[in-house]
């Protein structure tokens, strides 16, 4: 029998209500399924607008469906109460575009990666500022930037430390919401290779929303193409970049430029 998956969406349904009162409802994911496997990367790519985000907010569990389930390790978690969900949520930790957002810009960058691990009860003096530092040793900054706040911080630290801070509550799964689109071109490749760098051999399995197929390639082990709320087409990275069946992903295809160019400057 093939492992149970970390994460395992089926059919999911996520609608917003109508912005005015003559509009119709928006369904933004229309009976999606995917899975994701311990060690696994899975690229959820798509247009904006697609509903990728939406996907993401839902099998987070930061919104709940409207139809469909999403388990985490076998666990149904949809009809769960939010004291519940609370146990279930360190273990799938969201990464966001923004890196700024995401990070309180009071909170020093060493309490904002404690944060997850007071909030586990596993602070302690004795351990909790070690932890800290092995975390930003991981994401690759020097721990002396503990004591600065965000915004002394570039973006590609940012979004460093918010990797520390998704790794602090020791997750199984990562999902990541375009986690370089909004950074520097020349520190894209750094964060990617520290993410593939991350996973090699620790089983953490990666859900990755990107609308850059050039990076996808770099990154996924498996490719699901996503438009208008529906996957139209999934399967091996390799095989969906490059003998891909729907028109669609033809199109992203074309659409994202030479291949090997790209992938190229990614490696640097
Ligand atoms: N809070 C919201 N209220 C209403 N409509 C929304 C909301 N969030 C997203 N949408 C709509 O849902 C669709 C999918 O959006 P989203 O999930 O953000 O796509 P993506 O991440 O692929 O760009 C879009 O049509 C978007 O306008
Ligand atoms: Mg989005």
């Amino acid at each position: 029998m093939p492992p149970i998956p970390l994460l395992e969406v089926c059919d999911l349904v996520v609608r917003y209500p109508a912005r005015r009162r003559t509009a119709a409802p928006v369904t933004a994911v229309d009976g999606v399924s995917l899975a994701v496997a311990p060690g696994e990367t899975l690229a959820l790519v798509g247009e904006s607008g697609s509903g990728k985000s939406s996907t993401m907010a839902a099998a987070l569990m930061l919104r709940r469906p409207d139809a469909g389930s999403v388990r985490f390790e076998g666990r149904e978690l949809t009809g769960l109460p939010e004291a519940e969900l609370r146990a279930v949520r360190p273990a799938m930790q969201p990464v966001f575009q923004d890196p700024f957002g995401a990070l309180s810009p009071r909170l020093r960058v060493r309490d904002s990666v404690a944060e997850p691990i007071r909030a586990q009860g596993r602070w302690t003096r004795e351990e909790g500022p070690a932890e800290v530092e092995g975390l930003l040793r991981k994401v690759g900054l020097d721990p002396g930037l503990g004591g600065r706040l965000p915004g002394d911080l570039s973006g590609g630290q940012c979004q460093r430390v918010g990797i520390a801070r998704a790794l602090a509550s020791r997750p199984k799964l990562l999902i990541l919401d375009e986690p370089v689109s909004a950074l520097d071109p020349s520190v894209r490749a750094g964060v990617v290779n520290l993410l593939t760098g991350l996973q090699r051999g620790s089983g953490l399995g990666y859900l990755f929303i990107s609308h850059d197929l050039a990076l996808v390639r770099h990154v996924a082990h498996r490719v699901a193409v996503m438009r208008h709320g529906r996957i139209v087409e999934s399967g091996p990275a390799e095989q969906v970049l490059t003998e891909p069946e729907h028109p669609y992903t033809r199109l992203l295809l074309s659409a994202s430029g030479p291949m090997d160019t790209a992938a190229g400057k990614a490696a640097g």
